[in-house]
């Protein structure tokens, strides 16, 4: 038996595993049958900020006290709202498993949602996830506006909440490395999850319509976290967690050689079940069985950006070796 443990901000966890957030996590049988798999932890699937926004509007001539009371003073008369059923989800996964519960809001301003956040501290979540996602398709947004929303949001609601914050990046964000640093340099964001997989749209030629494209990953999309995890974990003293195209043990690997703390998975669990968490975590083992390791810190970054000891390995962007010679 080898030492799988990790810590990921700042929450002891048993495997480096952890469900993303998704609609898989909805409910306290499921939450189960994840931990039994070897999960080291839950992210809820997440609550939008329009929707807290409209059920505090909703009850807004109620709403007069000042936050964070005022979520549970309006709790008080949403028994069936889906703010209520997300606290009592959290307080119920809480007490059915002894792996870290950590909620998850979609949010892109700082406005009266964060109220909800100190409640969902309150209902037992370890940790809070935040999905801030601008998709920069305004010609009209500077960058300077999009940072600032960052800014504001982690400013804000760590001030209403003590347990550890995490973002869940982008990969449209400005100034990735820049924007990760100075978010660092708050001391108030205790991990990154790189990345958020967006909606994404495609053209069905048929029907000349425009339709969605296939919402599940593939195993190359963890390319792209693959490099910025190389790149920015050993320059940046925060915990990094993988999100988008691990699929397998070898994923898992190759993420924490590039200095991954954790990795969310959520394609490959719609696929292939709860079991291929268990499949995963094995295939980790007699990897490190293999090879000696008796604890994931033993090669937990050995071939970031730093150890690799040729920085273009993550950095370079164009293929010219390989189609310089192409006609
Ligand atoms: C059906 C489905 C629902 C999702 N719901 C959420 C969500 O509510 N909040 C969120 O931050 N990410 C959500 N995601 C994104 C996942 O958490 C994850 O970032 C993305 O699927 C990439 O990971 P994967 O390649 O392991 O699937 C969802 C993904 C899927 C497929």
């Amino acid at each position: 038996m080898r030492d799988l443990s990790t810590s990921y901000l700042g929450l002891p966890l048993r495997t480096p595993l952890i469900v993303g957030s998704c609609g898989l996590t909805n409910t306290v049988e499921s939450i189960q049958s994840f931990a039994e798999n070897g999960a080291g932890a839950v992210v809820l699937k997440s609550l939008f900020e329009e929707q807290i926004a409209a059920e505090f509007a909703h009850n807004l001539d109620q709403y007069q006290a000042d936050y964070p009371e005022a979520f549970d003073y309006i709790r008080g008369y949403t028994r069936t709202s889906a703010l209520d059923e997300y606290l009592d989800l959290i307080a119920a996964a809480k007490n059915a498993v002894d792996i870290p519960i950590i909620a998850s809001i979609n949010c892109l301003s700082a406005k009266e949602w964060m109220a909800f956040a100190a409640s969902v501290q309150k209902a037992g979540a370890a940790a809070i996830e935040l999905n801030i996602s601008f998709l920069p398709s305004d010609p009209n947004l500077t960058c300077a506006a999009i940072e600032k929303q960052y800014f504001d949001i982690v400013h804000q609601v760590s001030d209403l909440i003590s347990i550890p914050v995490a973002l869940k990046m982008s990969p449209y964000a400005p100034a990735l490395a820049n924007l990760i640093s100075r978010l660092s340099w708050t001391g108030k964001v205790a991990g990154f999850v790189l990345f958020n997989r967006h909606y994404r749209p495609d053209i069905a030629l048929e029907q000349m319509q425009v339709t969605q494209a296939d919402m599940f990953s593939t195993a190359g999309d963890m390319i792209e976290p693959l490099r910025w995890i190389a790149l920015l974990s050993a320059r940046i003293e925060r915990d990094f967690a993988a999100s988008t195209g691990v699929h397998d043990g070898s994923g898992l690997i190759k993420q924490i050689l590039a200095g991954a703390a954790a990795v969310q998975v959520v394609s490959t669990l719609y696929k292939n079940g709860a079991g291929q968490l268990t499949r995963m975590l094995k295939e980790l083992e007699s990897w490190m069985n293999e090879r000696g390791y008796e604890r994931l810190a033993d090669f937990r970054g050995a071939l970031s950006h730093r150890p690799v000891g040729n920085p273009a390995a993550f950095e370079r962007i164009q293929f010219m070796k390989q189609f310089g010679g192409m006609a």
